[in-house]
């Protein structure tokens, strides 16, 4: 009960300092990397979800936020916990805040073919395909209004499955098969006119067979698979996770962001963060490194004006979910991951050192009568 209370004191105080203007201590003290990528024409925003129950201070980091994104509070596991059993008392309350905080809300994701209930597992086909449209059904208009944008459908990739077209086996594969996105996409659309539909991506970043070298090709397929069947996609979400100890080539990243913009769709790189598991002890050397290559990837990506959204995900490494992995893989480590802008100490790090520095460069490229920040060819919010 009291870490109940406590989160909605935190809320309130966030909606309570949005409401009264007092963040503008907190940017002076966090620095405004949302006002520079503004001013390169970009949306910066971060996901929230993480428990800050009584962390006043990392409510100030997201003084910066012109977006916020949920973390958790809107997917399936998170919304219908049982079978037919729905409790948006989460998502309620993130949409709530964001609206007090007049900060528009990225609701992520609509279906995912990872993480889901429990009660998913061994639905016939029938029923997987009735959960499918029920949820959408259901949950699609609730929010409508209230939601800048929709993570429609995350992740459909995973070559490892084995499965045509590179394709993730998972339950909405089973019940539609490789269909299962142009259905989410265009179901979405014909309940909420408004608001951004994104398709969202991750591994795209790596220089490898069976992950990025072969999503993309076949992400791009699926961008036009859905655009040719008249279906509504406004934006495709590349989420960024750098991994240092994977092979990458942040050139190559550069050409497929243009190739996707060439579709017409807005390109958000959607969940940064630097997962430096691989890299030496220590701080400095650490926090160098993932620092340069946040600096090399979005020079790259942000190379092309169709990129209009950046969002971290979370932005002190305090409360990242790579904090999670790493205290399961390494139990005891004192050590802990360092992936984005923030320290645990809401301190900025060379990667806030980073993003600035490839905000500011982009900025001369934006014209003065460019579409807003973070329009997906729709416009913001
Ligand atoms: C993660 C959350 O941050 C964790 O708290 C949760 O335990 C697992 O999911 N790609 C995504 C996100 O699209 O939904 C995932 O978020 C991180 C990877």
């Amino acid at each position: 009960m009291r870490r109940e209370a406590n989160r909605r004191r935190v809320l309130s105080l966030m909606a309570g300092a949005a409401a009264a203007g007092a963040l503008e201590p907190a940017r002076a003290a966090f620095g405004d990397l949302g006002a520079m990528a503004q001013k390169a024409g970009v949306l910066f925003g971060a996901a929230l979800g993480s428990p800050y129950d009584g962390d006043r201070d990392y409510a100030g980091l997201f003084s910066q936020a012109r977006l916020i994104v949920s973390e958790w509070q809107f997917k399936l596991a998170s919304l219908a916990p049982d079978d037919g059993v729905y409790d948006f008392s989460n998502a309620d309350r993130l949409a709530t805040l964001a609206m007090a905080m007049r900060k528009p809300l990225k609701a992520h994701c609509l279906f995912w073919q990872a993480a889901n209930p429990a009660w998913l597992k061994g639905l016939s086909t029938a029923r997987l395909r009735y959960v499918f449209d029920a949820h959408i059904d259901r949950v699609v208009p609730r929010y409508a209004g209230k939601v800048f944008a929709w993570d429609v459908v995350n992740e459909p990739f995973w070559p490892a499955s084995g499965l045509p077209g590179g394709f993730g086996d998972g339950p909405w594969y089973q019940a539609f098969g490789p269909d299962w996105p142009l259905r989410a996409f265009q179901r979405a659309a014909a309940l909420d006119k408004t608001a951004k539909l994104a398709l969202n991506e991750a591994e795209c970043d790596i220089n490898q067979d069976g992950l990025g070298n072969t999503i993309r090709p076949a992400l791009l397929r699926l961008v036009d698979t859905i655009r040719q069947a008249g279906a509504r996609l406004d934006a495709v979400g590349l989420e960024s996770h750098l991994d240092m100890s994977q092979p990458y080539d942040d050139a190559m990243f550069g050409d497929f962001v243009a190739r996707l913009a060439e579709r017409g769709a807005g390109v958000w790189i959607s969940e940064l963060d630097v997962r430096d598991f691989g890299l030496p002890d220590d701080t400095g050397e650490r926090d160098r490194l993932t620092g340069a290559r946040v600096e090399s990837f979005l020079n790259h990506a942000l190379a092309t004006r169709a990129v209009n959204q950046v969002a971290t995900w979370g932005l002190s490494d305090k409360y990242s979910w790579l904090d999670e992995i790493w205290r399961r893989e390494h139990a005891g480590s004192t050590r802990r991951p360092r992936p984005l802008p923030y320290d645990r100490d809401f301190k900025r790090k060379p990667m806030w050192s980073a993003m600035a520095s490839a905000f500011v460069k982009r900025a001369p490229l934006v014209k003065a009568n460019s579409a807003k920040p973070g329009s997906a060819g729709g416009g913001h919010p």
